[in-house]
């Protein structure tokens, strides 16, 4: 059984990752799309509400299934069994970082990475700047999947009121 994990922030879930999860979840029986749970930083999104988001844009993907994890990503793959992580690199700049933290894992649990490039459409996505477009008003919906549309869309009437 190839199992591999597919660790982020999800802050919340873009196109981009969807992308990245959908190619991933075609190269391995089981995969799962992990959520970090950073308490030094609350996020927009609660994590609960980011993994319903995530598990919503992946219903139609029966071999991949969504979690949380705190501390080392290292350790939930330990735990888990899982000796693959994908990431998806949207441009040369993702690149060093990943490059750094994918030899940093190998170094602590042999654990190897995976680097899918995302497709040309979606390379130019962030959360950060999905967020900051939604908050000014700005039209997001061919960016997010819809529901992830409508709970910023809803975030940003409350926020006016
Ligand atoms: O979506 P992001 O924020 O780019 O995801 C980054 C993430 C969650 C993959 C990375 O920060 C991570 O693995 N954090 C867990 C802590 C950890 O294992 N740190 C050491 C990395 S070498």
């Amino acid at each position: 059984m190839r199992r591999a994990v597919c660790p982020g922030s999800f802050d919340p879930v873009t196109n981009g990752h969807v992308d990245v999860i959908n190619r991933a979840a075609g190269l391995y029986d089981e995969l799962v799309v992990a959520v970090l749970v950073n308490p030094g930083k609350a996020g927009l999104f609660p994590v609960e509400e980011r993994m319903e988001l995530l598990r919503d844009a992946v219903a139609d993907l029966p071999n991949v299934t969504v979690d949380s994890f705190q501390g080392l990503l290292v350790d939930y793959c330990r735990t888990h069994d899982i000796p693959v992580i994908v990431k998806g690199l949207r441009a040369v700049s993702d690149f060093e970082y990943e490059l750094q933290m994918a030899q940093m894992n190998r170094e602590l649990a042999a654990i190897e990475t995976l680097f899918v490039p995302t497709a040309p459409q979606v390379g130019h996505l962030s959360s950060s700047l999905v967020k900051q477009i939604a908050t000014f008003g700005g039209d997001v919906s061919r960016l997010v999947p819809e529901a992830v549309h409508d709970r910023l869309a809803e975030r940003t009437r409350r926020a006016e009121q």
